[in-house]
């Protein structure tokens, strides 16, 4: 069998302890490679003056990591562009923010060539390639274009959307009818993949078959969901590990006996930071016996600075959360605190253990790996609670949760107060049911079951 060759935009070596770029998708492939001798290919985060297609290649952990470098034209148009400003909005239900413009496109188709022809050579007659994300779905006809008759996945990290959303997208069938030089393609979520199988049947006047085969634009493609997981034995065992001891100790200390709520997320419009505030205020509002007991840490990192949609959440976010402190704080008690930085992996394990209730509310996202990693991190004789949008695709996994929609500002507040209110007894009995759904689909399964459905 020849090696798995894994393809993103962004790649982050594996035994990378995760203190410098953040997000889903790096965490799990270095986890799905890490015993899985293979190829990961992408884009090295650095511009050159010229394009010129040198690959730089290392070996790390048993595992070849090749990126090339691109121009800044390429970055300005493909990532910050038609990746970042035309499909990520879309793709989260957020037209409004959803920005089209041709030298985006072609930005976009640009790159997706200039990654094949440095991935071309790279590959042998009996390796199966596994492409990540939306920023390279044009890829497969690249290399089918250039010869390659291999096996090509292509999984899709992020939510697909809506039929009626997706087609205000000037070349959406251009598209999706790449998508169809893959071989199989995965999704989060049976939401998502029920919405690729609505576009098939109704734009693309394809069809479905019995296999789960789709068919259009004269090809076919398999697809189905495939739910990424977490590294849960790892990320359980850095949750016991001195750092997180260490860090879970520090967090006690300074809670000073409060109920600490954490979230823990990209600085992403899709992750409803705003609504998620406004929903804590209005617990403070409410609740006058919670306030100087509780108090809300959120961790937000701050992600894609060049684009405007981030920099204007970044601001909203540094205006709701001065103006929420300034009404309730009192001298010894700040109600949120609010930490731009990344942390290490381990160290995050030790404060979501700290934390008495995992607030993870996005209005749109394709799985969320934090609402993962909480649980995961929870003390298993004295849990706490998940608080989890309906909209994040993690929730089609994780129904002992508490579900809330993210747009009714009172049900999440409800959910806030039910959580710290929460028996002992049943916590536990909610986080046990959570934490066995967690390790039977980690990320372990999620690479095994998706590599046998495409060599298969
Ligand atoms: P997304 O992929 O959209 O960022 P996920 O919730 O799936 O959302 O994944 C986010 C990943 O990034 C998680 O593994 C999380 O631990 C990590 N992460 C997010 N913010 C930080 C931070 N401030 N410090 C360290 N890791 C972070
Ligand atoms: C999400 C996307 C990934 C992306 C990550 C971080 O997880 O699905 O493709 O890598 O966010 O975003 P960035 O733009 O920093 O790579």
């Amino acid at each position: 069998m020849g090696r798995l060759i894994v393809v993103s935009n962004r790649v982050q070596p594996p035994g990378d302890t995760g203190d410098g770029a953040v997000g889903g998708l790096a965490m799990a492939l270095a986890a799905a490679l890490r015993e899985h001798s293979g190829v990961w290919f992408g884009w090295s985060g650095q511009t050159v003056d010229e394009y010129t297609g040198q690959l730089s290649v290392q070996r790390i952990g048993g595992v070849t990591v090749a990126t090339v470098d691109l121009e800044e034209q390429d970055r300005l148009e493909y990532y910050n562009g038609y990746a970042n400003r035309t499909l990520w909005p879309l793709f989260h239900y957020r037209v409004d923010l959803s920005a089209y413009e041709r030298t985006f496109s072609e930005g976009y188709a640009r790159v997706n060539a200039r990654f094949a022809d440095a991935l071309t050579p790279l590959v042998g007659p009996d390796d199966f390639i596994w492409v990540h994300d939306y920023h390279l779905i044009p890829l497969a006809r690249e290399l089918r274009a250039r010869g390659l008759k291999n096996r090509i996945g292509f999984f899709l990290h992020i939510p697909w959307p809506a039929r009626r959303l997706l087609i205000t997208l000037p070349d959406h069938r251009e598209l999706v009818a790449a998508l169809f030089d893959y071989d199989l393609l995965g999704f989060q979520t049976e939401d998502s993949t029920g919405a690729f199988r609505d576009y098939v049947r109704t734009e693309a006047e394809g069809s479905i078959d019995d296999e789960g085969v789709a068919h259009a634009f004269g090809r076919s493609a398999r697809i189905g969901a495939f739910p990424i997981g977490l590294d849960v034995e790892n990320f359980v065992a850095a949750a016991e590990g001195p750092v997180a001891q260490a860090e879970y100790e520090r967090m006690r200390a300074s809670v000073n006996g409060r109920d600490m709520i954490i979230g823990v997320d990209r600085l992403d419009y899709s992750k409803g930071l705003e609504d998620r505030f406004l929903a804590y205020e209005q617990v403070l509002h409410d609740h006058e016996e919670l306030r100087e007991k509780v108090f809300l840490l959120q961790i937000a990192t701050p992600s894609r600075e060049e684009v405007v949609a981030y920099q204007e959440i970044r601001a909203r976010l540094d205006a709701v959360s001065g103006r929420i402190n300034g009404a309730f704080a009192t001298v010894d008690w700040v109600p949120i605190r609010y930490v731009n930085r990344t942390y290490r992996r381990d160290e995050l394990a030790g404060v979501y253990r700290a934390a008495r209730i995992g607030l993870v509310t996005p209005l749109r996202d394709g799985m969320n790996l934090v609402a993962k990693e909480y649980v995961a991190a929870q003390d298993p004789k004295d849990p706490g609670v998940l608080v989890l949008s309906q909209f994040a695709g993690a929730s089609e996994q994780m129904a002992e949760a508490l579900i809330v929609n993210p747009f009714d500002r009172a049900a999440v507040a409800e959910g806030i107060v039910k959580g710290l209110g929460m028996e002992r007894a049943e916590r536990i009995e909610r986080w046990t049911a959570l934490m066995d759904n967690l390790r039977k689909t980690d990320v372990i399964a999620w690479r095994d079951a998706y590599v046998a459905a495409l060599i298969g």
